[in-house]
């Protein structure tokens, strides 16, 4: 069993989506233990609480350095028996001894074909209109695993899907957002079934 904490910043749509999954037994194997969120209002706290999913919301300015939040956030995970990690709209770093501990077990879905269109700065809809803005012919979601460098770990699933001539960023933005949804639950069944293996900085998929 993979039990797996979630953060997340936003409205919680992945989140939903694995949950979905899971109840629907299209995903097993994996359990939700905790759902972590740095916004207080953050819709996936909400979904998680309808679920009676534990819900925390945690912030570094609640803590005085950068130390007592990082033994705080390791503290939540530790209670709640995590041994694994999903970044769903997570907009904060992960401090580095967390992905340390967790190394090769944390996540993060990207809406775009890393490693294009990823790094600081590219997250929600800057990514849409820079694919377009590029002329891009295709773009698509990635599953990767998460290191020290933002968006830069191996990547472990990706889909594409056509850019078209009409498409607005918002319209590219929603297109993808549906493989997201489809590519972070099978990538989630993935580690649950034992088919990943990280040789270095290369996931192989057995
Ligand atoms: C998704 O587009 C994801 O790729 C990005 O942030 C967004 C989160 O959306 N990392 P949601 O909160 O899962 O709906």
């Amino acid at each position: 069993m993979l039990n797996v904490a979630v953060f997340g910043s936003g409205r919680g749509s992945n989140f939903a989506a694995i949950v979905n999954a899971i109840e629907d037994r299209r995903l097993s194997g994996v359990r939700i233990a905790v759902v972590i969120s740095n916004n207080s209002g953050a819709g996936i706290l909400e979904i998680a609480r309808t679920r009676q999913i534990p819900a925390v919301h945690i912030s570094q300015k609640q803590y005085a350095d950068g130390v007592q939040y990082h033994a705080a956030l390791l503290r939540i995970l530790e209670e709640h028996g995590a041994d694994f990690i999903v970044l769903a709209g997570y907009m904060k770093r992960v401090p580095d001894g967390i992905i340390q501990r967790y190394r090769n077990r944390i996540i993060n879905i990207h809406p775009a074909l890393l490693p294009k269109f990823g790094g600081a700065g590219m997250y929600g809809m800057r990514v849409h209109e820079a694919v377009i803005e590029a002329g891009e012919k295709y773009s698509g979601a990635t599953v990767h695993l998460v290191d020290e460098e933002y968006d830069r770990g191996a990547i472990v699933l990706q889909k594409r899907v056509a850019v078209t001539s009409n498409d607005t960023p918002e319209s590219l933005a929603a297109r993808v957002l549906a493989i997201e949804h489809e590519i972070l639950p099978s990538a989630l069944r993935l580690f649950a079934e034992g088919k990943i293996v990280v040789n270095g900085n290369a996931v192989v998929v057995h």
